[in-house]
């Protein structure tokens, strides 16, 4: 079977290089653009000295860090799983549940990974289709299309809430009156990467549906608002016995030493948090209201980033960008090719963009 590769935003040493300019900022890869908290930064630097020893297999620290830091009852450290990164996580569920046999479910333009992971397992892939009517849901998961596609060979269901490269989201109530019409063998996997991004809109987790679903599976990332996509951080949290199932099958030491402090101590860095959020969210409400007094549309985006509309011009501006050292993600092989999803950057990086933009939107149209 033909795999799917991804294609990740482009470096911005290769593109200083190649136009042969002095700042390139990259607005591609949601990442957060102020850099870690500083908190993590100098735990990283402290255990560094401590790196020729193994880390500790268990990540005992960082689990008793993310139960104190979700604080439900029935969520309990042994319930959590530690991946490098959550794609780890995801890539767990495809390994464990995934065969030539089986189908996975997702909704189309969904996070490339799910189609990586499930191809690899051979496994047949069932796209959903999105949302079409124009609003707020525009191009959003529909779940009424989702349960119409349910067979008896469907093993897995891959939703991300926010939903990457849309943005958009669903509400628990939704999530949860879907999953109580489906099979309990079927594994559901709400991957909440942008979840701290989200809050900012009013966004609640599902995370309480563990409560009632021993099906579902629950992932997290350090790589968005927590700042670590370098070190490869995130978790999951489920059932005893699916914890129990991915924390035997995983490498024994696949949480690097800096990693799992960095990671413990971010958590509890609530300052950090909430700056990076405040900051995104003058970005967004920045961009938002530049991109209305230019005509151009977007997503609806409860996240780090906004996938806005060029139509028939979006490879040409796209670019003409990356020309002048400004690094955007294209969306063709996410099917979307008239969009171009722009993370957030900090203050200096959005008006730079924009007033780039403005220009390139003159000499095209
Ligand atoms: C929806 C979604 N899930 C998961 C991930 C992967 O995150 P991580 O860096 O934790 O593997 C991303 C990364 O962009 C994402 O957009």
């Amino acid at each position: 079977m033909k795999t799917t590769t991804y294609q990740p935003g482009k470096n911005i040493d290769d593109i200083r290089k190649k136009y042969n300019i002095k700042r390139v900022i990259k607005l591609a890869s949601n990442e957060n653009p102020s850099g870690p908290s500083i908190k993590a930064i100098n735990a990283g630097v402290k255990i560094q000295k401590k790196i020729n020893r193994y880390p500790d297999s268990h990540s005992v620290k960082l689990k008793h860090a993310i139960n104190s830091f979700l604080s439900k009852p029935f969520i309990k450290s042994n319930n959590i799983i530690i991946g490098n990164g959550s794609n780890e996580i995801l890539e767990f569920v495809a390994r464990r549940f995934l065969n030539e046999k089986s189908e996975v479910l997702f909704c189309k333009h969904s996070f490339l990974v799910y189609k990586i992971i499930s191809k690899n397992m051979n496994a047949k892939i069932i796209e959903s289709k999105p949302v079409n009517e124009p609003g707020s849901n525009y191009l959003s998961i529909d779940l009424q299309d989702m349960s119409k596609r349910i067979t008896s060979k469907t093993k897995v269901i891959f939703i991300a809430n926010p939903s990457n490269p849309t943005g958009t989201i669903l509400k628990v109530k939704e999530i949860d009156g879907f999953i109580k019409r489906i099979s309990k063998k079927i594994i559901v996997v709400i991957d909440e990467a942008y979840y701290e991004y989200a809050l900012f809109r009013g966004f609640k987790s599902a995370i309480n549906l563990l409560k009632k679903y021993p099906n579902v599976v629950i992932t997290r990332s350090f790589s968005k608002i927590h700042a670590l996509a370098g070190l490869r951080i995130g978790y999951g949290i489920a059932s005893d016995s699916i914890a129990k199932d991915f924390n035997n099958y995983r490498q024994p030491f696949n949480i690097n030493y800096i990693a799992q402090e960095m990671a413990t101590v971010s958590l509890s860095d609530k300052s950090f948090v909430n700056k990076s959020l405040k900051e995104n969210h003058e970005g967004m409400i920045y961009l938002k209201s530049c991109f209305d007094d230019l005509g151009i549309s977007y997503l609806d985006s409860y996240t780090n980033f906004l996938t806005i509309n060029l139509g028939k011009y979006t490879k040409r501006i796209y670019n003409a960008l990356l020309c002048q050292g400004i690094i955007l993600r294209p969306l063709d092989n996410y099917e979307l090719p008239n969009y171009l999803r722009i993370t957030i950057g900090t203050e200096k990086e959005n008006k730079l963009l924009i007033s780039k933009l403005k220009k390139i939107l003159k000499s095209v149209k």
